[in-house]
């Protein structure tokens, strides 16, 4: 069966994706080829800094490859924190990076936002590109438990709940991630 690697550690990710493409590809991740390096996420976009993850794998161990870079976008902030979103106040700490992003927001009338992800795809040696987006608006406050990172101040567009009320199989269902997965997946589905 064909190989392809997905640059991530995420074995929660992995097995998610392994179970999508069972039939088709055997899924490595990077713990499983070997890779501890920490690839530098250096880019300006999503699509580059996606792309810089899989490119590292395909020059170095020759296998194809995918890697995802995802983040909130809000537009009254000019699309921040956008590529720094696991890092906006300066840390890794979600809650931190939550209340920044509600301070920031305070008084604020356009609450529009969206999260976005893009996962880069190299096969054989050609770059392709996969895109998730899901629109919503951003609460004045926290609300829920669930999920991680922004989702409790998160609500999508046709809910009068956040990402954090939602259960796992629900956001999995509409999320910018997912979005973007089923188009790989579909494309992939569709390879001789
Ligand atoms: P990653 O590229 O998937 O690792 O996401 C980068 C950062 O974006 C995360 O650390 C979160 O702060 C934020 N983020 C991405 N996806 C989500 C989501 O589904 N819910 C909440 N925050 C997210």
């Amino acid at each position: 069966m064909k190989e392809l690697v997905f640059a991530t550690n995420n074995q929660h990710k992995t097995q998610e994706v392994r179970n999508l493409l069972m039939n088709e590809y055997s899924v490595l991740n990077l713990n499983d080829i070997g890779c501890d390096t920490d690839i530098p996420e250096t880019g300006d976009t999503f699509a580059e800094n996606a792309t810089l993850k899989s490119r590292y794998v395909a020059d170095h161990y020759q296998m194809d490859c995918f890697a995802d870079d995802s983040g909130l976008e809000i537009e009254a902030l000019n699309q921040e924190p956008g590529i720094f979103s696991a890092r906006y106040s300066g840390i890794k700490d979600d809650r931190a990076n939550l209340n920044l992003v509600l301070q920031k927001m305070e008084g604020q009338s356009n609450r529009k936002a969206r999260f976005r992800t893009v996962i880069s795809l190299i096969r054989n040696g050609e770059v392709f590109l996969f895109e998730g987006i899901i629109n919503g608006t951003i609460r004045t406050s926290p609300s829920g438990e669930k999920g991680f990172g922004y989702d409790p101040v998160f609500e999508p567009a046709g809910y009068n709940i956040t990402f954090a009320e939602m259960s796992m199989e629900q956001k999995n269902q509409i999320s910018h991630r997912a979005l973007a997965m089923n188009k790989l997946i579909t494309f992939l589905k569709e390879q001789p």
